[in-house]
C-alpha cells in the first residue's frame, strides 16, 4: 500500500456547485495543494456537479486552467495531471432527480461500499434543502455515520431558518456526519491565537476587564461582490455573509475561557459560553450600536470601480449592506464593561484582517515632559491576513537627554521566512477527509450567534430608510457613535 493510502481512509469527494466562485478560488486549489502534499487517498475520485456545460475531458482542462490562474508557473504539471484525472463532471440541475441517479450510478462503479463519501454543498443557501432531501432519497445519508455532508455558511439567514435547516439535516443525517464549515477557523493565524493565549502564562493574567480597555476586530476587503450578486444580494449582506459567522468566531476565540482540552467539544463548549454571555442589543438601540452602509463608486489601487447598486445582478430596490460595524458586550466575569468593536466591509481601503487589543492606561503618567497628556496605552496587535504578524506595543525610554518614552514593537510573529502559509481550506478539507471535527461549528454556536444578530436584522427590516453609502476604497462610513470613549478609534494601520 502506498504512503498516501495509509494516511487516510477510503474516501470520495462530491462537490455541488463545482463551477461556482468558492469551488474555483478555494476548493479546487486547496484539494490540489493536498495532492501536492500527498495527503489525498490514492483512490479518491472527485465528482464535480455544476450547471455549466462541460464534458469530463473539458472539465479536466478547466481544472488545469484554474490551477494555472491561481499558482502560475508554480504548478507541477505531473501532479496537476494526476489531480485532474480524479475528476468526473456532471452537468445538471440540482432540482432534477436524474442528476442524483447519475451520481449514484457513477459512485456504485467507482466507490467501494465501505468508502466515506463527502458531499460538499458549495451552493447558494436556498438550494440546501433540495440537495439534502435528494441525497436522502437516493440513499446517500445511510448507513448513518459513513458519509459526510459539508455545509457552507451562512447557515440559515436568521435564527428561525437556521433551526429549520438544522431540522432538515438532522432528519436525514446524524450530527456526526454534519460538518458546518467556517473557513476562518482553518486559518493558521486564528489557531495561533489559541496557542498564544493558552500556551503562555504571561498572557492569561492580563486577558480580562482589569487590564483590557477594548477589543477591535476588523475584516476589511478591497474586493467587491464580483459575480456573486445572486447569492449576496438575496442571502448575503455583510451581516449574514461575514459578521454572524467569521467575525463572531474570531470574537469567541479572543474571549473564550481556557478549554478543558483541545478536543472538539471542549473547545466548542467554551465558545458557546461566550456567545451565550453576549448582550443582545434591543431593537430600539440598534440605531446607536450598529452602523451599516454600502459602497458607492470609488477607486481601488488607483482604478475606478463601480458602486454596489451598479454591480451586475443587484436588484434596483436592493437595500443590502456591504459594510457593518457594531459594538458588542460580553456580560461575564472576564469581560463585563469591555466593548468589542467589530467591523467588516467590501471595497474598503485595503484587504486586511486584524484583531487589536488595547490595554488600559497606567494609573499614573510619570514620564511626561511639560504636557500632561495621557501616556499611550499598550496594544497587542494581530494581523491575520494578508500578512501574519503579531506584535505588542510597549514603552521604552527614548535615548537622549530627559526621560521621555517611545513605543517599540515586540514582535511575536511565528512564521519563519522559509515556511509557507497553508490555505484555510486546505486544513479543513483534510479534516473532513479524515473525519476530524475540531475546527467545525456545532449547531449551538450557530444558534447563539444568530440570537445575537437577529434583533439587528429585525431593526433593519423595520427601517425602510435608504441605506447610506461610503466611497469604494475608503475605510467605510462614519462610525464615531459606536465608540464608548472619546479616545477610542479604529486602527487602520
Ligand atoms: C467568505 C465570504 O465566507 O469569506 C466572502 O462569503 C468573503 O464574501 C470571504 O470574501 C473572505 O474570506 P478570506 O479568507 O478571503 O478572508
Amino acid at each position: 500500500m502506498s504512503k498516501q493510502e495509509t494516511l487516510s481512509p477510503p474516501c470520495h469527494f462530491v462537490i455541488f456547485g463545482a463551477t461556482g466562485n468558492l469551488a474555483t478560488i478555494k476548493l479546487i486549489p486547496s484539494l490540489y495543494n493536498l495532492e501536492v502534499a500527498g495527503r489525498i487517498p490514492v483512490t479518491m475520485n472527485i465528482l464535480a456537479l455544476g450547471r455549466q456545460e462541460h464534458s469530463t475531458e473539458s472539465w479536466r482542462e478547466h481544472v488545469d486552467k484554474v490551477l494555472r490562474d491561481k499558482f502560475g508557473d508554480k504548478v507541477d504539471a505531473a501532479i496537476a495531471a494526476r489531480f485532474a484525472q480524479r475528476f468526473t463532471y456532471f452537468m445538471g440541475d440540482l432540482r432534477d432527480a436524474n442528476l442524483y441517479q447519475r451520481l449514484k450510478d457513477c459512485l456504485a462503479k467507482k466507490a467501494a461500499p465501505e468508502s466515506h463519501i463527502v458531499f460538499y454543498l458549495s451552493i447558494i443557501p436556498r438550494d440546501f434543502n433540495t440537495v439534502i432531501n435528494y441525497l436522502d432519497e437516493f440513499g446517500f445519508s445511510r448507513p448513518l455515520g459513513l458519509h459526510r455532508i459539508v455545509v457552507e455558511k451562512p447557515f440559515g439567514t436568521d435564527l428561525e431558518t437556521a433551526q429549520e435547516l438544522n431540522r432538515v439535516l438532522h432528519k436525514h443525517f446524524s450530527e456526526e456526519q454534519i460538518y458546518r464549515i467556517d473557513h476562518y477557523l482553518g486559518k493558521e493565524t486564528v489557531q495561533n491565537l489559541l496557542v498564544f493565549r493558552f500556551a503562555n502564562t504571561l498572557m492569561e493574567p492580563l486577558w480580562n476587564r482589569n487590564f483590557i480597555n477594548h477589543v477591535q476586530i476588523t475584516v476589511a476587503e478591497d474586493l467587491g461582490i464580483g459575480t456573486r450578486a445572486d447569492y449576496y444580494d438575496k442571502s448575503g449582506g455583510a451581516m449574514r455573509d461575514m459578521l454572524q459567522n467569521h467575525l463572531m468566531q474570531l470574537l469567541t476565540v479572543v474571549a473564550m475561557e481556557p478549554p478543558a482540552s483541545m478536543e472538539a467539544d471542549s473547545v466548542r463548549d467554551e465558545k458557546v459560553k461566550v456567545l451565550k454571555s453576549m448582550r443582545i442589543i434591543p431593537v430600539d438601540q440598534v440605531e446607536n450600536q450598529v452602523v451599516r452602509a454600502r459602497y458607492a463608486a470609488g477607486s481601488i489601487k488607483g482604478q475606478p470601480v463601480k458602486g454596489y447598486m451598479e454591480e451586475e445582478g443587484v436588484s434596483e430596490d436592493s437595500n443590502m449592506e456591504t459594510y457593518v460595524a457594531a459594538t458588542f458586550h460580553i456580560d461575564n466575569w472576564r469581560w463585563r464593561g469591555v466593548p468589542f468593536y467589530l467591523r467588516t466591509g467590501k471595497r474598503m481601503a485595503k484587504t486586511q484582517s486584524t484583531i487589536a487589543i488595547r490595554f488600559r492606561h497606567p494609573p499614573q503618567h510619570l514620564f511626561h515632559e511639560g504636557d500632561l497628556e495621557e501616556i499611550e496605552p499598550n496594544w497587542i496587535y494581530l494581523t491575520l491576513q494578508p500578512t501574519e504578524d503579531m506584535h505588542m506595543e510597549m514603552h521604552v525610554r527614548a535615548p537622549g537627554l530627559g526621560m521621555k518614552t517611545r513605543m517599540v514593537s515586540l514582535n511575536a510573529s511565528y512564521r519563519q521566512a522559509d515556511e509557507k502559509p497553508l490555505e484555510a481550506y486546505q486544513a479543513l478539507l483534510l479534516d473532513v477527509i479524515r473525519g476530524d471535527k475540531t475546527l467545525f461549528i456545532r449547531f449551538d454556536e450557530v444558534e447563539w450567534a444568530w440570537r445575537v444578530v437577529d434583533n439587528i436584522q429585525k431593526a433593519w427590516a423595520k427601517n425602510t430608510a435608504p441605506i447610506s453609502d461610503y466611497p469604494a476604497g475608503s475605510w467605510g462610513p462614519d462610525t464615531e457613535k459606536l465608540f464608548e470613549c472619546s479616545d477610542q478609534e479604529w486602527r487602520n494601520d
